[in-house]
């Protein structure tokens, strides 16, 4: 089942999605090298990491939100698409509590709920992203209607279903040869 929230033909819910995950990984990585090195200026890079992972977070909830609106009910997707969109605002806000105890703190030095707050919320976020991935890839949730290997651009206006140029003289080649 198609998106209905696109942006270049792809749904936008996908393409946000990287903002938070690539900042909350990258803070996972910082502060683990700061548990090695205490280098003082790590602190500070987690602590933007996380206030712009937070803000790409809820932006893309929200449009995670409006896709998994429109899945019908009594689906395995919408209870899933549930599970995942529950957890994954769970993920946000133990970040934004984890980014609100550091902001206390001389140089941003994150204290040790703060941390067990960040490593714990990514140990959930694996479980809610595989969780996406069943949707897309299991259940179709965002996939075009129609979609196949030969399908004509996201860019066109043509239906998914539609074969590309190439692809469709192909198979008129090869029709005509039978
Ligand atoms: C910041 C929080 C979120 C993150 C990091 C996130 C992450 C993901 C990931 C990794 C996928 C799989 C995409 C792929 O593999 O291409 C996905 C798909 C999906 N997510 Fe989320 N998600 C978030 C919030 C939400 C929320 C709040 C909902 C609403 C209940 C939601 C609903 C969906 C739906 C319906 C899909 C299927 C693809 C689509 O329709 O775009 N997500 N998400």
């Amino acid at each position: 089942m198609q998106s209905k929230n696109k942006l270049f033909g792809h749904p936008v819910h996908p393409l946000l999605i990287v903002i938070p995950l690539g900042l909350f990984v990258a803070t996972m990585i910082i502060d683990t090298v700061y548990l090695f090195t205490l280098n003082s200026l790590l602190p500070a890079v987690s602590f933007f990491n996380i206030a712009i992972g937070v803000l790409g977070g809820l932006l893309a909830a929200l449009f995670g939100f409006l896709d998994w609106s429109v899945i019908p009910l009594n689906t395995r997707a919408k209870s899933i698409g549930a599970w995942h969109g529950i957890g994954n605002v769970v993920v946000v806000v133990m970040f934004a509590l984890s980014w609100w105890l550091r902001s206390t703190s001389v140089n941003f030095e994150p204290t040790q709920t703060a941390l067990v707050l960040s490593y714990s919320a990514i140990v959930l976020g694996v479980v809610t992203a595989w969780m996406g991935g069943e949707l897309v890839f299991r259940l179709n949730v965002g996939v075009d209607d129609g979609a196949h290997l030969n399908a004509s651009s996201s860019l066109s206006d043509t239906p998914a279903r539609n074969r590309a140029g190439r692809a469709s003289m192909g198979n008129k080649q090869a029709r005509a040869k039978r």
